[in-house]
């Protein structure tokens, strides 16, 4: 009998079709699968990583409810041109406290995983409040209210009860101490040592102009200003994390 003709048991067989189909799909599924349980973790441990502060956990949550993400990505591939306009490519460290992570599918605006330290405050309220106040020729919608909006503050911690249980180590204190170190980021007078201790390199300012307001837009901007600056990629090595 040729190889044909045996071939034909499952062309005139649907079922013996279908269950040979799923042998070999179950074959293809283990070969990715497996593995995955024997690697202790697929994310390298990256220097500087660190989940967000209160204010910038605040930010993000703004950033996923007015769905930036519709036309803002935030991870920059490992393509040339990709590099040479943003950045170093993002590492699966830089989105492992993100849930949910804000990698996004579209840019009809620019990538903005390294974004933090591009522009100043002010540029990025003008920016919001009338983004063609500072881009001319820009199609991204106004947001002018979070200038106005007071941040509400009482549920951070609860917040960040919730992204724990998702894997994201904030430590008791940090959740016990999350509205006031909130508090503490935008205001650059009072002190904000056990903040930045908790947080290394949070940025402690008023970031939306008005230091009398804590506002929507403060926690919005302290986001966009951190994004990316975690990372100090003049001492990271590739090459050194290619085990
Ligand atoms: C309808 C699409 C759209 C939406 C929604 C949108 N943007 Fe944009 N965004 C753009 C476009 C287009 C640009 C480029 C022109 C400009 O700078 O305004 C841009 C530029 C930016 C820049 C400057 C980036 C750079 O590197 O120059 C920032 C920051 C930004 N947007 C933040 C936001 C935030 C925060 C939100 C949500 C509150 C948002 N965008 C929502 C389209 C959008």
């Amino acid at each position: 009998m040729s190889l044909m003709q045996k071939h034909a048991v499952f062309e005139r067989n649907s079922i013996v079709l279908l269950i040979g189909i799923l042998i070999v799909v179950a074959i293809g599924g283990l070969v990715e699968i497996v593995p995955l349980f024997y690697l202790k973790s697929t994310i390298e441990t990256v220097t500087g990583m660190r989940p967000y502060s209160p204010l910038e956990l605040a930010g993000r949550n703004i950033f996923v409810r007015e769905g930036c993400y519709l036309c803002h990505s935030q991870m920059i591939r490992p393509m040339r041109d990709e590099i040479e306009r943003y950045g170093h490519f993002s590492l699966a460290a830089e989105s492992q406290y993100d849930h949910p992570f804000q990698w996004g599918s579209k840019r009809t605006g620019p990538d903005l995983a390294r974004v933090g330290g591009k522009y100043s405050d002010d540029w990025h309220v003008a920016h919001l409040v009338d983004p063609r106040s500072v881009v001319p020729a820009s199609v991204m919608p106004a947001y002018p209210f979070l200038k106005e909006a007071p941040l509400k503050t009482n549920l951070i911690a609860e917040d960040m009860k919730t992204l724990r249980i998702e894997g994201v180590p904030y430590t008791d204190e940090a959740i016990a101490n999350a509205e006031a170190d909130l508090k503490a980021q935008v205001n650059p007078d009072g002190t904000a040592d056990a903040l930045v201790a908790r947080y290394p390199k949070a940025v402690v300012r008023d970031f939306d102009g008005n230091p009398d307001r804590l506002s929507e837009m403060d926690a919005l901007v302290a986001y966009l200003q951190m994004l990316g600056t975690l990372v100090d990629f003049s001492t990271y090595d590739d090459k050194a994390n290619l085990r």
